[in-house]
Protein backbone atom coordinates (compact mmCIF):
# COMPACT_ATOMS: atom_id res chain seq x y z
CA UNK A 1 0.00 0.00 0.00
CA UNK A 2 1.20 3.30 -0.98
CA UNK A 3 1.40 6.04 2.05
CA UNK A 4 -1.24 8.12 0.44
CA UNK A 5 -3.73 5.28 0.30
CA UNK A 6 -3.11 4.78 3.95
CA UNK A 7 -3.63 8.75 4.41
CA UNK A 8 -6.95 8.20 2.16
CA UNK A 9 -8.22 6.12 4.53
CA UNK A 10 -7.45 8.40 7.68
CA UNK A 11 -8.92 10.87 6.08
CA UNK A 12 -12.20 8.87 5.25
CA UNK A 13 -12.41 7.90 9.32
CA UNK A 14 -11.76 11.88 10.65
CA UNK A 15 -14.21 12.63 8.09
CA UNK A 16 -17.23 10.47 9.72
CA UNK A 17 -16.00 11.96 13.25
CA UNK A 18 -16.36 15.01 12.12
CA UNK A 19 -20.15 14.68 10.88
CA UNK A 20 -20.77 13.20 14.12
CA UNK A 21 -19.39 16.10 15.98
CA UNK A 22 -21.59 18.43 13.27
CA UNK A 23 -24.39 16.29 14.37
CA UNK A 24 -23.72 16.88 17.74
CA UNK A 25 -23.24 20.50 17.42
CA UNK A 26 -25.80 21.06 16.21
CA UNK A 27 -28.21 19.29 18.29
CA UNK A 28 -26.54 21.69 21.45
CA UNK A 29 -26.85 20.44 25.12
CA UNK A 30 -23.93 19.56 27.43
CA UNK A 31 -20.54 20.23 25.85
CA UNK A 32 -18.85 17.81 27.69
CA UNK A 33 -19.73 15.38 24.89
CA UNK A 34 -18.80 17.13 22.31
CA UNK A 35 -14.97 18.00 23.99
CA UNK A 36 -15.58 13.59 24.46
CA UNK A 37 -15.57 13.38 20.87
CA UNK A 38 -13.35 16.12 19.78
CA UNK A 39 -10.67 14.21 22.30
CA UNK A 40 -10.97 10.48 20.72
CA UNK A 41 -10.37 12.44 17.00
CA UNK A 42 -7.22 14.58 18.33
CA UNK A 43 -4.85 12.00 18.48
CA UNK A 44 -4.69 10.49 15.54
CA UNK A 45 -5.45 13.49 13.71
CA UNK A 46 -2.57 15.31 15.01
CA UNK A 47 -0.46 11.85 14.68
CA UNK A 48 -1.68 11.90 10.78
CA UNK A 49 -0.58 15.95 10.06
CA UNK A 50 2.99 14.23 11.88
CA UNK A 51 3.05 11.42 9.58
CA UNK A 52 2.14 13.77 6.36
CA UNK A 53 4.93 16.24 7.22
CA UNK A 54 7.59 13.78 8.40
CA UNK A 55 7.77 11.44 5.47
CA UNK A 56 5.24 12.79 2.51
CA UNK A 57 6.20 16.32 2.24
CA UNK A 58 10.16 16.10 2.96
CA UNK A 59 10.14 14.28 -0.95
CA UNK A 60 7.66 16.54 -2.34
CA UNK A 61 9.83 19.80 -1.35
CA UNK A 62 12.81 18.16 -2.85
CA UNK A 63 10.69 18.08 -6.42
CA UNK A 64 8.62 20.98 -6.00
CA UNK A 65 10.57 23.58 -3.87
CA UNK A 66 9.68 26.01 -1.36
CA UNK A 67 10.51 24.61 2.45
CA UNK A 68 8.28 27.93 3.16
CA UNK A 69 5.27 29.11 1.01
CA UNK A 70 4.65 26.95 -2.02
CA UNK A 71 2.00 24.06 -1.73
CA UNK A 72 3.58 22.29 1.08
CA UNK A 73 4.02 25.20 2.90
CA UNK A 74 0.49 25.90 3.05
CA UNK A 75 -0.13 22.58 3.70
CA UNK A 76 2.06 22.86 6.71
CA UNK A 77 0.64 26.33 7.66
CA UNK A 78 -3.05 24.75 7.88
CA UNK A 79 -1.73 21.80 10.21
CA UNK A 80 -0.56 24.72 12.37
CA UNK A 81 -4.08 26.07 12.29
CA UNK A 82 -5.85 22.78 12.85
CA UNK A 83 -3.30 21.64 15.79
CA UNK A 84 -4.63 25.11 17.73
CA UNK A 85 -7.87 24.58 17.42
CA UNK A 86 -7.96 21.33 18.44
CA UNK A 87 -5.69 22.43 21.45
CA UNK A 88 -8.62 24.61 22.25
CA UNK A 89 -11.83 21.94 21.41
CA UNK A 90 -9.97 19.27 23.80
CA UNK A 91 -9.59 21.77 26.72
CA UNK A 92 -12.41 22.86 28.87
CA UNK A 93 -14.23 25.38 26.34
CA UNK A 94 -17.66 26.69 26.79
CA UNK A 95 -20.42 25.45 24.47
CA UNK A 96 -20.54 28.80 22.64
CA UNK A 97 -16.67 28.85 22.66
CA UNK A 98 -16.78 25.36 21.37
CA UNK A 99 -19.10 26.00 18.74
CA UNK A 100 -17.40 28.70 17.34
CA UNK A 101 -13.90 27.39 17.11
CA UNK A 102 -15.76 23.96 15.87
CA UNK A 103 -17.21 25.82 13.08
CA UNK A 104 -13.85 27.11 11.87
CA UNK A 105 -11.98 24.15 12.41
CA UNK A 106 -14.89 21.42 11.12
CA UNK A 107 -14.50 24.29 7.07
CA UNK A 108 -10.86 24.08 7.59
CA UNK A 109 -10.29 20.47 8.18
CA UNK A 110 -12.83 19.09 5.16
CA UNK A 111 -11.06 21.84 2.70
CA UNK A 112 -7.19 20.64 3.47
CA UNK A 113 -8.66 16.96 3.67
CA UNK A 114 -10.32 17.91 -0.19
CA UNK A 115 -6.75 19.11 -1.07
CA UNK A 116 -4.96 16.85 -0.22
CA UNK A 117 -7.50 14.19 -1.74
CA UNK A 118 -7.27 16.09 -5.30
CA UNK A 119 -4.15 17.82 -5.21
CA UNK A 120 -1.58 16.60 -3.47
CA UNK A 121 -1.97 13.01 -3.44
CA UNK A 122 -2.63 12.47 -6.98
CA UNK A 123 0.66 14.75 -7.50
CA UNK A 124 2.79 12.55 -5.27
CA UNK A 125 1.82 9.71 -7.07
CA UNK A 126 2.81 11.48 -10.48
CA UNK A 127 5.95 13.12 -8.94
CA UNK A 128 7.01 10.53 -6.57
CA UNK A 129 6.25 6.82 -7.92
CA UNK A 130 4.29 4.17 -6.16
CA UNK A 131 7.40 2.44 -5.49
CA UNK A 132 8.63 5.42 -3.09
CA UNK A 133 5.37 5.91 -1.68
CA UNK A 134 4.95 2.38 -0.80
CA UNK A 135 8.40 2.90 1.32
CA UNK A 136 7.26 5.59 3.23
CA UNK A 137 4.01 3.12 3.97
CA UNK A 138 6.33 0.73 5.70
CA UNK A 139 8.20 3.27 7.87
CA UNK A 140 5.44 4.58 9.68
CA UNK A 141 2.32 2.28 11.76
CA UNK A 142 -1.03 3.30 11.26
CA UNK A 143 -2.44 6.34 12.78
CA UNK A 144 -6.23 5.17 12.88
FE1 LIG B 1 -4.05 14.63 5.66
Amino acid sequence: MRIIDRFSREHDAFVVQLDGLRADVARGGDVRAAIEGMRVLAEPLLKHAANEEALLFPDLVLKLGGETGGPVGVLREEHVIIHGQVDHLSAEPTRAAFDQVFTAFDKILREHIAKEEEVVFPLSAQLLGDERLSEMNEEIPAAV
